[in-house]
């Protein structure tokens, strides 16, 4: 059985700032005020992940999920509730804690700017005291699967947005911590760097069985890395579960587009069953239903049945569609 890695427990963040003030009567009055507002960016959350889980951490812009990665981090400290990553309070206990995990914040570098990559690492060797082996062994697999060759000797500033990303994963993954947190690790790659990421992500966690917690806007992500998602909105922990599931409750729905040779007679469609939401614009048809009700074997044969079908084209919902309604409505109401 796998030991817990992390446990969070009723954790709580506000912030306390100075209130702020509409429009430019506002903000000169917000000059002369010393009121105070609170901001609670993460509510009540109680999380427990296990050794070697990818975890995605999803949720809209300011929900609350960097806010949750700084507190398990050791950058910010909880204002109730406790998290304890391998055994320790990140916060309480900054130098054990440096050791253990493993940081990436794809929105800024924690790189040298001027130094040379391979002369970064080395720095870092030092910081981290990691054995000569261990840090052959650690750079050639990762000099590898991140294919830090072309670029090594240059200085961070040079790197492009793609290089610089996978030089900050190895960085952060060279004294081979327990947990590794990637807040937004793809933002901005292309598509085949994303997935040359992605794919070192798995290796890391296959070979090393590192603790993964992803947050990122991009599902794709999601869908490659992570079995189980946990979704934050307005700081509250609305959803935790695997991908699967999330899929079954709420993406059954299934369309399938026909293009039909006669115009069809409206009514004859509708009458094939009230399950079916059938919508027709000129000689295109589109068939809506629930998979639970359905298969889509099904719903081509009973078109194909009264209609003579010159193309069909299935579309199942994605990952997206369904986190989109959540994001806008919420758990219950999706
Ligand atoms: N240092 C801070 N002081 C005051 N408020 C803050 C601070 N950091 C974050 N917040 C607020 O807390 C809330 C959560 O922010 P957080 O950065 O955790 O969101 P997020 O889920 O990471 O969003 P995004 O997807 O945009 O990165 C936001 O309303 C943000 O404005
Ligand atoms: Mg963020």
């Amino acid at each position: 059985m796998s030991q817990n890695v992390i446990e969070l427990k009723g954790v709580r963040k506000e912030f306390v700032s100075t209130k702020h003030y509409p429009g430019f009567k506002g903000a000169v009055k917000g000059l002369f005020t010393k009121e105070k507002e609170e901001k609670v960016a993460v509510d009540d959350v109680s999380v427990t992940i296990k050794e070697g889980e990818i975890v995605g951490y999803i949720g809209s812009n300011g929900a609350g999920k960097s806010t949750t990665i700084k507190m398990m981090s050791g950058i910010l400290t909880p204002t109730e509730g406790t998290c304890l990553v391998n055994g320790i309070e990140p916060y309480k206990n900054r130098k054990i804690n440096a050791k253990n995990i493993g940081v990436v914040f794809g929105q800024r570098t924690q790189l040298w700017w001027d130094l040379p990559l391979s002369e970064t690492y080395t720095v870092l060797k030092e910081i981290y005291e990691v054995s000569d082996e261990d840090f052959k062994e650690g750079m050639d697999f990762l000099y590898e699967v991140l294919e830090l060759e072309p670029f090594i000797h240059s200085s961070v500033r040079t790197l492009s947005l793609g290089q610089r990303m996978r030089a900050d994963l190895a960085a952060a993954l060279l004294h081979n911590p327990k947990v590794l947190y990637l807040d937004e690790p793809t933002i901005g790659l292309d598509i085949v760097v994303k997935d040359r990421m992605r794919k070192a992500i798995k290796d890391i966690n296959h070979k090393y069985h590192t603790t993964v917690i992803l947050t990122t806007h991009d599902l794709g992500d999601i869908e490659e890395l992570c079995n189980r998602i946990i979704i934050i909105d307005a700081g509250k922990k609305i959803y935790d579960g695997n991908l699967s599931d999330l899929k079954k409750s709420y993406g059954c729905n299934c369309s399938v587009h026909f293009e039909v040779k006669e115009v069809p007679e409206l009514g004859k469609y509708r009458a094939i069953h009230e399950k079916l939401e059938i919508t027709i614009n000129q000689k295109k048809l589109s068939v809506n239903f629930n998979k639970m009700d359905f298969s889509v074997a099904d719903v081509i044969a009973k078109i194909m049945a009264i209609a003579e079908v010159t193309d069909v084209q299935i579309k199942e919902t994605e990952l997206t569609d369904i986190v989109k309604k959540i994001y806008q409505h919420g758990v219950e109401a999706s």
